[in-house]
């Protein structure tokens, strides 16, 4: 998988960068593409970013500024990225992640995510160059980054080879496997401690038990906080 961000911040992702699951996806020949807007502005004095049409705070990052980053990146005009790949552009009111959008996402040969600073975005890059909108949750971060770090990091672990044990993806919290439920509770050594014992069917060795016990577990974690 072929992921690039853009941003203004690419130093922002050195720490993810190095975390263990995205450097085994990158040695497996998946890649993380950093592109900082600014070296690609057409602008003098490296500018970005500009006032709103209309007034109101803040600064939104400009059209022109966008498109320059992208064709140089992929050498055509960006009104046709959206036929070849999918382009997300972080924003607050964007359709929420979760994990049947990263199961989406993590099927997809490459992606294009788009970080907004300021205010956020011009519009026209929104209608024109992005083929979707995704938000991390219903709250306002001053810049898409954390965002863009969020969707990489859950949908890299995905990814064969990633977590070095395939089993940990795919029974997991909303898992289809959890018929979408939160996780079962996990225990480990010791098997009691201030006496407050694991659960008995645990250390059984009785694996279909387990397994019972496990999905009733998850269950009954949907119903104590149904999911929105
Ligand atoms: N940019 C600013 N806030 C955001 C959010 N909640 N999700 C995604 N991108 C954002």
């Amino acid at each position: 998988m072929e992921v690039d961000v853009f941003t203004l911040f690419p130093e922002a992702f050195g720490w993810f960068t190095s975390q263990r699951h995205v450097a085994n996806a990158l040695r497996d020949g998946h890649t993380l593409g950093l592109v900082n807007y600014r070296d690609h502005t057409p602008l003098r004095s490296g500018q970005v970013d500009d006032t709103p049409f209309g007034g109101g705070a803040g600064m939104l990052l400009r059209v022109d500024v966008v498109e320059a980053a992208l064709r140089a990146r992929y050498a055509i005009d960006p009104v046709r990225l959206p036929a070849g790949r999918r382009v997300l552009a972080l924003t607050p009111r964007g359709r929420l992640l979760d994990d049947e959008l990263v199961d989406e996402l993590v099927a997809e040969p490459s992606l294009t995510l788009l970080c907004g600073r300021y205010e956020g975005f011009d519009e026209r890059i929104l209608e024109h160059f992005a083929t979707e909108e995704v938000s991390i949750g219903r709250y306002v971060l001053a810049g898409g980054e954390l965002a863009a770090m969020v969707l990489c990091d859950a949908v890299m672990r995905k990814l064969p080879g990633a977590l070095g044990h395939e089993q940990s993806a795919l029974e997991e919290s909303f898992s289809s496997a959890l018929e979408g439920a939160p996780e079962y509770p996990h225990y480990t050594r010791p098997a009691e401690y201030r006496g407050w014992p694991v659960p008995e069917v645990l250390l059984s060795g009785h694996h279909a038990r387990i397994r019972e016990w496990r999905l009733a577990q998850a269950r009954a974690a949907a119903e104590r906080r149904p999911l929105p």
